[in-house]
């Protein structure tokens, strides 16, 4: 008489190995692939190994029976079908493309990520390059998708050749794996970028010189403008996701042009109203607009100068930003760079 028992059970318990043991049966092992687990991509033992390089899903699994113990994903992908499959299962060892966009579109998903504007992350300086799912896979390789971004689970991990393959600490260090003087990536090199620019100083400057970066040794008591908004304290680090976006934006240099769109920590209230970030022209004493950059509406969404009435008036800590917010000071005619920008040792920088 001929019979098999089938225990499920993961592989990595060790349960499981002593009782096929025992048993001397042979073992069917639980799946691979599971939110729980934060794996959802196909490794080569996929259907016992039969199922890895084929590319056409559909021809062994049915569509109903899929995802029933998921069931924020069954809907969209029984609406969008069998291409959206390997996007989040990985290409099975074939040459299939992963789709992302085919359900992070502004109809589909369009507050995850919110993708407006022409300015986004194509590993492009010079130019406004299309979006393509393979730039979303190069910094997503094996996101989970389960509606809670964590910066382990969901950036892609890249070897560096200082640190090898250490996990993040945060998303900065996600950023200057590639934002460096150094140890660049070498299927990502910055090739449009002079050696003073922000795309290869960024690590070096966050790391040393930024105020928004590490080296926050200051105490703020002797501050000329104090004062933060709830969400945000002194002796911190602020992301650099809190003020660039990768996905799309309006501003040059991936600067978010709303709330929605960074300032992660930022008292949900205020942010989630969407308060606009233009980055504008500067204007002189005359009132004309001159040719610089004044990033007041970006600073305003965290910074809120709390000082006596009258050197608030005086510094234009009541001016409005042009967003609705009030709390840097107005500098007329100056161009916030020439005092605040990375890697400005003096003035406090940025
Ligand atoms: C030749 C048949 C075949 C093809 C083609 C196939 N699969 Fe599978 N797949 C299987 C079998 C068999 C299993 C294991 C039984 C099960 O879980 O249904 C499986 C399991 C899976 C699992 C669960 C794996 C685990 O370890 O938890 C996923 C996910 C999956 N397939 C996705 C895909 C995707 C995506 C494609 C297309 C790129 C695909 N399959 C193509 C046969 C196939
Ligand atoms: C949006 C991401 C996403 C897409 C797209 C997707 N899956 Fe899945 N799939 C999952 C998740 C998450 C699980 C794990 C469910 C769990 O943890 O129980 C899963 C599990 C599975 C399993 C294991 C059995 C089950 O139903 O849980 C199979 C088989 C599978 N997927 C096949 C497919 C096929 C075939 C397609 C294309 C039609 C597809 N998946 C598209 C996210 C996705
Ligand atoms: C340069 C790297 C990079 C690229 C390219 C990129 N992302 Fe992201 N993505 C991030 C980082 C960093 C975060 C976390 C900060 C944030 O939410 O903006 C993130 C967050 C997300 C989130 C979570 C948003 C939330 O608030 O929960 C989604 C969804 C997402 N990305 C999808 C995409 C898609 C789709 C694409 C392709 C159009 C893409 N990403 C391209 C780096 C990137
Ligand atoms: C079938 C539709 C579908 C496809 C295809 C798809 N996603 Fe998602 N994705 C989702 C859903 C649904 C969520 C969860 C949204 C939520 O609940 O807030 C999500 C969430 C995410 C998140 C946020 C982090 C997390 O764990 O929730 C990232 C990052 C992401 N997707 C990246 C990608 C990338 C990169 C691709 C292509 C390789 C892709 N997605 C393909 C549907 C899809
Ligand atoms: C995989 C490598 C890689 C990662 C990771 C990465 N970048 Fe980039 N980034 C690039 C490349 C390449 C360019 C374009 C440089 C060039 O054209 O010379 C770029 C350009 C930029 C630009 C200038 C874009 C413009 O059009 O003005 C900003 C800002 C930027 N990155 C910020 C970030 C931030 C913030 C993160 C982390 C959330 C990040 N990058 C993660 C490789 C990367
Ligand atoms: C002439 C140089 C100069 C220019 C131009 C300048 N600032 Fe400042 N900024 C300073 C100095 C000095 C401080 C205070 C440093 C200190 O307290 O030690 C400061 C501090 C700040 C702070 C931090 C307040 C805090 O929390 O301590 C913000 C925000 C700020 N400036 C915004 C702006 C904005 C927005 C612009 C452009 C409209 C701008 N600054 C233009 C010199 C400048
Ligand atoms: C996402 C929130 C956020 C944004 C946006 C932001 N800051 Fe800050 N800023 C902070 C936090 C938090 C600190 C305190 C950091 C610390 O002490 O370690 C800080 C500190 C500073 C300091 C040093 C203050 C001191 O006395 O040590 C200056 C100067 C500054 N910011 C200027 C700016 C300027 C200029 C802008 C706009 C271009 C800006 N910040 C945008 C959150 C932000
Ligand atoms: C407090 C807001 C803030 C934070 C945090 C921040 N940046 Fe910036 N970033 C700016 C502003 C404002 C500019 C434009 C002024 C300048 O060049 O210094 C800029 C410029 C840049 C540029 C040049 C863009 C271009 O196209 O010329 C790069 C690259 C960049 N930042 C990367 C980063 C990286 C990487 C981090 C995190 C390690 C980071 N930034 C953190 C506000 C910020």
């Amino acid at each position: 008489m001929k019979f098999t028992v089938v225990i499920v059970m993961r592989r990595s318990n060790w349960l499981f190995w002593l009782l096929c043991l025992l048993l001397l049966v042979p073992c069917a092992y639980a799946r691979d692939v599971s939110q729980a687990d934060g794996n959802l991509l196909l490794t080569p033992n996929h259907g016992q190994g039969e199922a890895w390089g084929k590319a056409r899903c559909i021809n062994c699994h049915v569509m109903r029976r899929l995802h029933n113990s998921v069931p924020e994903i069954k809907e969209i992908v029984e609406n969008k079908g069998f291409a959206t499959c390997t996007g989040c299962h990985g290409k099975n060892g074939t040459q299939a493309i992963q789709q992302c966009l085919i359900c992070h579109n502004v109809n589909d998903l369009p507050a995850n990520p919110p993708r407006t504007g022409k300015h986004r992350h194509d590993f492009n300086l010079k130019k406004d390059l299309p979006t393509t799912s393979a730039q979303c896979v190069m910094c997503h390789a094996a996101s989970d998708m389960d509606g809670v971004f964590e910066v382990r689970q969901d950036l892609t991990l890249f070897n560096d050749k200082l640190v090898g393959t250490r996990a993040y600490k945060d998303v900065n260090d996600f950023c200057v794996r590639c934002h460096n003087n150094g140890h660049q990536q070498k299927k990502w090199p910055i090739k449009n970028a002079g050696k003073r620019d922000q795309s290869k100083l960024a690590e070096e400057n966050y790391l040393f010189v930024d105020k928004h970066g590490v080296s926050d040794t200051e105490k703020v008591e002797s501050s000329l403008y104090p004062g933060l908004r709830d969400g945000y304290v002194y002796n911190s680090i602020v992301d650099c996701v809190d003020c660039h976006t990768m996905h799309g934006t309006e501003n040059a240099g991936l600067i978010i042009d709303n709330s929605l769109k960074g300032v992660f920590l930022l008292n949900p209230a205020l942010r989630k109203q969407g308060i606009a970030v233009e980055i504008l022209d500067g204007v002189n004493t005359n009132n004309e607009l001159v040719d610089i950059a004044d990033y007041s509406q970006l600073c305003v969404l965290c910074h809120d100068m709390q000082i006596d009435n009258e050197n608030k008036q005086k510094y234009g800590g009541n001016h409005d930003t042009g967003n609705g917010l009030s709390g840097v000071h107005f500098e007329y005619g100056s161009d916030c760079v020439t005092c605040h920008s990375h890697g400005e040792r003096v003035q406090k920088g940025l």
